[in-house]
């Protein structure tokens, strides 16, 4: 390895030895789905098709000298074996109830690990219904205020990290999308000190998913947001994360239709071909679908998905390209498809001289399959982040989003290439690696 202003990080990485504790908040289509692949991923009857830190490799060092290790091998990451799954739910059923619930693994498959997925029983959640309003359920906390409900996720975490014997624990919001809301200039998230005395007044504004950030922060638990909500995006948690050294990233698992439109749409912009209109549509059946039928919850998903094209494409640099295209999103709850997601989008493109063409992308589906992966490699990466000792936002994970959190001055990356190499190049830098650039310039210097 050579010496770089980064080697020192790789010196000092701590062991990533001994059990991982993952708390996933909503034990749902997506958990459960993680929780039984990596079972039978560990029992030999599955491969972990989908995940880069489980499948990919990368290349290290020049092109006429190149070596390929396997990302899990070249970086120390926690074992599958190591891992111990633990979280919260609005339903009483176990893992392995739930997972046939959601319907996304066959009960045939599901069984082959049944037991172990018997044992995960969801603790009672921290839930209030006005931020979801479709689903009810009883397994809820009660306490006197937020904060209160705060410390009883502490205490959770705790019994689970003693009863299992864990050296390290992550937090993935897996739970429902919560309902939009436009108040998060409110002085309450503006710092540490307001946020705490918001919580000790039950501030209404207060989401349960930023109770359970602030429980994982405050014992200095990386976390990462899996749905469109705003949790760990105001200043008081990017404060908290900073303070406890933490590392945090979001936000809304990048799977489907999003992924396809930031893979497609740098294709079109890098060969400079005009965009007059995008519009994306889905059905889907499951209980995140049912969510989403609610106005304020779809709003989350619409917020969070609508601007994945403005960073791409740079319309304020392309006018003539870009100045006036129309991106329309739609998601329709269809409750026969179940996970089995159907996306369409029709993309009216233009070239040369202005002439229109089409393209249209039929993409058939399964939700929380492509999810389940991309949790996994983020529990991974996050578990590593904190042991490299990186706190606050993690924009190098910005691969796994759809809505990126990045510094807030800064625009995010949403272009899954530019994403891929910064992910890359962050693991080179962490290992103390020479970062590669791609031009492949020095191949040419003094061959005369
Ligand atoms: N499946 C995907 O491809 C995908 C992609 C991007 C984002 N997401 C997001 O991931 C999240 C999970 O998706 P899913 O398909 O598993 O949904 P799901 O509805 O199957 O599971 C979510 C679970 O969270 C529970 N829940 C809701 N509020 C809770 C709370 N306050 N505390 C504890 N549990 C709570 C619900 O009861 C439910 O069981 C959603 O927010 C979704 O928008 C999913």
């Amino acid at each position: 390895m050579s010496e770089t202003k980064y080697s020192g990080m790789a010196k000092n990485i701590e062991s990533s030895r001994g059990k991982l504790g993952v708390l996933l908040p909503g034990m749902g289509a997506v958990s459960s789905t993680l929780i039984a692949g990596v079972f039978l991923v560990n029992t030999g009857h599955a491969k972990p098709i989908g995940s880069v830190t489980q499948m990919s490799r990368i290349r290290l060092g020049k092109r006429d000298n190149p070596q390929y290790p396997f990302i899990k091998d070249f970086v120390p990451l926690a074992a599958l074996t190591d891992i111990e799954f633990g979280g919260w739910d609005i339903y009483e059923e176990n893992c392995y109830q739930s997972a046939l619930t959601c319907g996304v693994i066959d009960k045939q498959e599901l069984d082959l690990v049944k037991d172990q997925l018997e044992k995960i029983r969801p603790w009672s959640a921290v839930f209030d219904p006005s931020f979801v309003k479709n689903l009810t359920g009883t397994n809820i906390k009660n306490a006197p205020n937020k904060m209160e409900l705060a410390k009883l996720l502490i205490k959770d975490i705790e019994s689970f990290k003693k009863e299992k014997n864990l050296e390290r624990l992550v937090m993935c919001w897996c739970g429902s999308t919560e309902a939009y809301q436009d108040c998060m200039d409110d002085k309450a998230f503006q710092s540490l000190d307001e946020f705490e005395s918001a919580l000790e007044n039950s501030l209404d504004l207060i989401p349960p998913s930023m109770i359970y950030a602030y429980a994982a922060l405050k014992m200095g638990i990386p976390f990462a947001n899996g749905s469109p909500n705003q949790t760990v995006d105001v200043p008081a948690l990017v404060e908290l994360s900073i303070k406890n050294n933490t590392p945090i990233s979001g936000k809304d698992f990048k799977t489907g239709q999003t992924l396809m439109k930031t893979i497609v749409a740098p294709g079109l912009k890098s060969r400079m071909l005009g965009l007059d209109g995008w519009f994306s549509s889905n059905i889907l059946g499951n209980r995140d679908g049912e969510v989403l039928d609610d106005p304020d919850s779809f709003r989350s998903k619409e917020v969070s998905k609508g601007s994945v094209l403005e960073s791409i494409l740079q319309d304020d640099l392309y006018p003539d390209l870009y100045g006036n295209y129309y991106h329309k999103i739609r998601i329709e709850y269809y409750p026969p498809r179940g996970d089995a997601k159907e996306g369409w989008d029709n993309i009216d493109i233009k070239g040369w001289l202005g002439q229109k063409m089409q393209l249209k992308i039929n993409f058939l589906c399964r939700d929380s399959i492509l999810a389940a992966p991309v949790v996994l490699d983020l529990v991974l990466f996050l578990d590593l982040a904190h042991r490299a000792g990186m706190r606050g936002v993690q924009e190098w994970l910005s691969f796994y989003f759809k809505s990126p959190q990045c510094r807030p001055d800064l625009k995010p990356v949403n272009s899954l290439f530019d994403q891929d190499e910064k992910l890359r190049n962050t693991l080179r830098i962490i290992m103390g690696e020479e970062v590669i650039d791609h031009s492949g310039l020095n191949y040419y210097e003094n061959k005369g």
